[in-house]
């Protein structure tokens, strides 16, 4: 049988498999590590993490339906120095990120310089997007002065850790042309699109009431029906980008076809979320049976033989 490679470099970030988790899916707790540690995943990516441990918000704070989750989990995590620990000793056989989201800007600086330090963390993942902090009151990557101040004074002092940066959904081009000429200013290794659509609304029609506590009931939106607006963004971005920054395919992936989607649109590798919790880690295993024979049918052996290939429908008429 033809040998199927499903492996992938983000960046120079070696990947034996092109599928993870993504930040905040059962990567939280030490059994959730443990569990992403032995399992077919390609890489770990960590609960992004506080400077002190959180609880987190009232539940419920997050739920599934048939196409979709909310969340408004509220941060909770162990404290960076629990992440760091685990990983400085636990033998990895596979690339760890640590996802960073402070609740400051002092913060963010306090933890990019922890981690940059620590051993067994193979890159940072910034966290600019998480929409359920109230205190924030915005999210990052949506102020794009912001952005580029952030990313000034982080580089003056990293050089250790390939940086990249989670961001959230974008709706219009020009918003992704402003980011990607941030982006294209600083050594950013990758970009991990996307978030959850924020600010969505779940309810139960028969209760007359909302699905989750916090924040009136408004959330994350993720899972399949995201899946349009990770492809945009990802085809986007990479159309500006191309290979100089690497792009981490996140949103709506069920099955080995959205892997191979997300791919034909520029990304690199891919994070699971919503399918993820859904699943449990014996996700990582079908998707990548499924990814494989798909590819097998389209006769592509490699991901670079089809990445960004996306073609524009012909027009009639
Ligand atoms: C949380 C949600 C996010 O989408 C995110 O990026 C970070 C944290 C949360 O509520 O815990």
């Amino acid at each position: 049988m033809k040998k199927i490679d499903l492996s992938t470099n983000i960046n120079g970030i070696k990947l034996s498999l092109c599928i993870m988790n993504a930040s905040g899916a059962l990567c939280c707790t030490y059994k959730d590590l443990y569990n992403l540690l032995n399992s077919s995943s390609g890489a770990i990516v960590t609960k992004s993490c506080t400077k002190n441990p959180r609880i987190g918000n009232l539940s419920p704070r997050y739920i599934e339906w048939n196409i979709g989750s909310i969340n408004s989990m509220g941060l909770p995590n162990l404290g960076i120095d629990f992440y760091l620990d685990f990983f400085r000793k636990k033998k990895n056989n596979k690339p760890v990120f640590l996802s960073i989201s402070g609740l400051s800007i002092k913060e963010n600086y306090f933890l990019i310089k922890k981690a940059s330090s620590s051993s067994n963390i193979d890159a940072l993942e910034i966290n600019l997007s998480c929409p359920n902090i109230i205190e924030n009151n915005e999210i990052l990557g949506y102020n794009f002065n912001y952005v580029s101040k952030f990313l000034e004074n982080i580089f003056k002092f990293n050089n250790d850790k390939p940086i990249g940066l989670k961001l959230p959904p974008y709706f219009n081009n020009i918003h992704i042309e402003i980011m990607s000429s941030i982006i294209s200013k600083f050594p950013i290794s990758f970009i991990t699109c996307i978030n959850s659509l924020p600010y969505g609304l779940v309810i139960d029609s028969y209760k007359e009431s909302t699905v989750i506590f916090p924040n009136n009931g408004i959330g994350g939106i993720g899972g399949k029906i995201i899946k349009p607006f990770a492809l945009s963004n990802i085809f986007n971005f990479y159309s500006i980008l191309k290979n100089k920054v690497s792009i981490i395919g996140c949103g709506g992936i069920t099955s080995g076809k959205d892997i191979f989607d997300h791919i034909l649109c520029g990304a690199t590798a891919v994070q699971i979320g919503t399918e993820f919790v859904n699943k449990g880690v014996v996700i990582f295993d079908k998707l990548k049976k499924e990814f494989t024979k798909f590819l097998l049918k389209k006769g592509y052996s490699s991901l670079d033989e089809f990445r960004g290939n996306l073609k524009q429908i012909s027009s009639k008429l």
